[in-house]
């Protein structure tokens, strides 16, 4: 997930007070006592307010008259980036990013530029095609490692190819139909007065104000100069100038609508949420769909994870050694069984903390997988330091490029899930195991142990989860009336089977974390012996009722508690039916996904109880959202 923004127009007046402008390189001031913003100040603000979707890079470029195309760009904070002052710009693009392909280089941040520097791109999502498209142009010259960089290479071919006043436009839009993946682009070129962009699967939204127009992934960049928006469509190409927009849809013009943004600026900071935990939980399906952009090939039934193991290791390995704490160990948990049952290898879950690697085992014979959202968790590389003193292989699945754990493992795949600002984990655990189920597939093919016919299945179910969790997101009041009903309650259990069970581990967490209430998970058949001495009226048991959690036969455990009193909440496979539950929340049919979808309604089930009762959402008091300390 990265952030961009483009902005067009004369730059902006300020009233005393405000704010807008970049340190450095305020222009004239306006009458007024105010100051005033220049174009690359503006599009520098718009950055500060984008980087909670990245920060590990940024840049701008900016296009004047005189001046031609300027483009600065570095690694690091937004604000380690000084934004050239260039008096004549009329229109100017930036982005603030989270790598995905490539490290955080200078060389690797945005924007990214063809041949001659005529062209500058910014990119927000995934080009999946872009080996296939850097191949074909391969009299290009390449200066970054990045997928995006494809992007002004093919817009200066098609420039080549197309003549006339609608040039940038007929080119991006020719360029936009031959990307697989999920986009967002803003273009500009030098002596061209337009900024054209164009989205498919990752946000796009206009801003309009008097003679200018601000463009950017989210609201946010430019609320404080205007409400008035325009979400773009997925397939729309937009043309903007100063006379205005132009957007296409199929090469057709077309209308969208207009619409006032209501929230307060401190709503928008957290994209119109109260809190980033809701946010992030509704990221879920965007952050998911980076999590699995060009590493599924659901018609060979296999995955990429652009991982390669010694010559041999897979096919002699005896063991995975699932190490992680907090949400990252049900990650853990949840993929110990995929590694069982889809790449035919022993795979065992410890707690971080308490990991020693254990006698009898072959070190050459396993793979020590450490989970780990921010690869800085002290306990997590304590036990990957004590899997390489054994002589292990150790491979991290993190969010976070450059983090200690990618220095300390063998391999790293990353999950993609942009940053995460909540303390309580909810899109980087849907992530967590989306990855860890493509590297179940990948393992399980190379070592023959899963055949195509059994991985497509599987594939399909992750291919599908974007779309499933959007159906659990648009579902989100059936929760909080369950949330308002049952909230208050003393107690809370949450149950399921097979991989209901660390949905039921993890949901339990969540709730705790958050509304700071006493909740408990465990395997459903584990109810009888022992916390149904617990059970009363007053504690409810929500169940995991899905493909992959043994439904029925957890449903009878259910049914145990209910005779004593508990009500029941059950997230229940689509067209499945449990009349006697209270609340019945369906799940979209991903298969083996649909645990993880369940648990969308758990994180906002968690979510609404806790906001019920007023609590520190974000930041719960005694937590910490990365824990480096022993
Ligand atoms: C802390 C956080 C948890 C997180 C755990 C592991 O306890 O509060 O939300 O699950 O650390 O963090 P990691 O970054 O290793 O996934």
């Amino acid at each position: 997930m990265c952030g961009i923004t483009g902005y067009i127009g004369d730059g902006i007046a300020l009233d005393d007070g405000e704010s807008a402008a970049n340190d450095g390189a305020t222009g004239d001031a306006a009458g007024d006592g105010g100051g005033f913003a220049r174009v690359g100040d503006i599009v520098h603000e718009g950055l500060r307010n984008l980087e909670y979707r990245g920060y590990d890079s940024a840049g701008v470029a900016l296009v004047g008259e005189a001046s031609g195309l300027t483009v600065a760009k570095r690694s690091g904070e937004v604000d380690n980036l000084t934004v050239p002052d260039v008096a004549d710009a009329a229109l100017g693009i930036g982005h603030t990013r989270w790598s995905t392909h490539g490290p955080p280089t200078d060389e690797n941040a945005h924007p990214h530029t063809d041949c001659v520097g005529d062209i500058a791109v910014v990119h927000n999502g995934i080009v999946e095609n872009h080996e296939a498209l850097k191949t074909e142009l391969s009299d290009h010259e390449f200066t970054s490692d990045t997928d995006t960089e494809v992007i002004p290479h093919l817009i200066e071919e098609e420039l080549a190819a197309v003549s006339g006043a609608g040039g940038l436009l007929d080119a991006v839009r020719a360029v936009e139909s031959r990307l697989e993946g999920s986009y967002a682009i803003c273009a500009v070129r030098d002596g061209d007065d337009r900024i054209v962009v164009a989205r498919r699967g990752s946000p796009l939204v206009l801003g309009h104000d008097e003679d200018a127009t601000f463009v950017a992934s989210d609201v946010t960049a430019f609320l404080e100069h205007t409400r008035d928006v325009t979400y773009l469509e997925d397939g729309d190409v937009a043309s903007l100038s100063a006379e205005g927009v132009e957007v296409y849809a199929d090469g057709e013009l077309v209308d969208r609508e207009t619409e006032t943004v209501t929230w307060e600026a401190d709503a928008a900071e957290k994209g119109g949420y109260e809190h980033y935990m809701r946010k992030e939980i509704h990221e879920q399906p965007e952050s998911l769909r980076q999590t699995i952009a060009g590493r599924l090939d659901v018609d060979a039934g296999d995955a990429d994870l652009d991982v390669s193991f010694p010559p041999g290791f897979l096919a002699d390995l005896e063991e995975i050694q699932i190490v992680a704490c907090g949400t990252s160990n049900y990650a853990g948990r949840y993929a110990a069984r995929l590694f069982e049952d889809l790449s035919g290898v022993r795979a065992t879950v410890e707690t971080a903390s308490e990991y020693e690697f254990g006698a009898g085992r072959s070190p050459d014979r396993t793979l020590v997988v450490a989970v780990t959202q921010s690869g800085e968790t002290a306990d997590t590389l304590g036990a990957v330091r004590r899997a390489n003193a054994a002589g292990a292989r150790t491979f991290a699945v993190t969010n976070t490029l450059g983090s200690t754990v990618t220095r300390e493992v063998d391999d790293t795949a990353f999950i993609r899930a942009g940053p995460e600002i909540g303390v309580a984990a909810t899109k980087t655990f849907a992530s967590q195991v989306a990855t860890l189920t493509m590297l179940a597939v990948a393992i399980g093919r190379e070592r023959g142990a899963l055949a195509a016919a059994d991985a497509r299945p599987v594939l399909e179910g992750l291919r599908d989860l974007p779309g499933a969790v959007q159906q659990v997101l648009d579902n989100e009041d059936a929760v909080r009336e369950a949330a308002t009903e049952y909230g208050d309650s003393g107690a809370f259990f949450f149950v399921g089977r097979q991989l209901g069970v660390p949905v039921a581990l993890e949901g339990a967490l969540k709730l705790k974390e958050i509304s700071y209430d006493h909740a408990e998970g465990f395997p459903a058949g584990e109810l009888k012996h022992g916390p149904l001495a617990l059970v009363t009226p007053d504690t409810p048991v929500l169940a995991v009722l899905t493909d992959g959690a043994r439904a029925d036969e957890t449903m009878n455990n259910v049914t145990e508690a209910q005779t004593r009193g508990a009500p029941a909440i059950g997230c229940v496979s689509a067209g499945e039916e449990y009349a006697t539950l209270d609340v019945s929340l369906p799940v979209p049919d991903v298969g083996i996904a649909e645990p993880l979808v369940a648990n969308v309604y758990l994180q906002l089930f968690a979510y609404h109880v806790a906001n019920d009762k007023g609590r520190s959402i974000d930041k719960p008091r005694n937590l910490a959202k990365s824990v480096t300390v022993e």
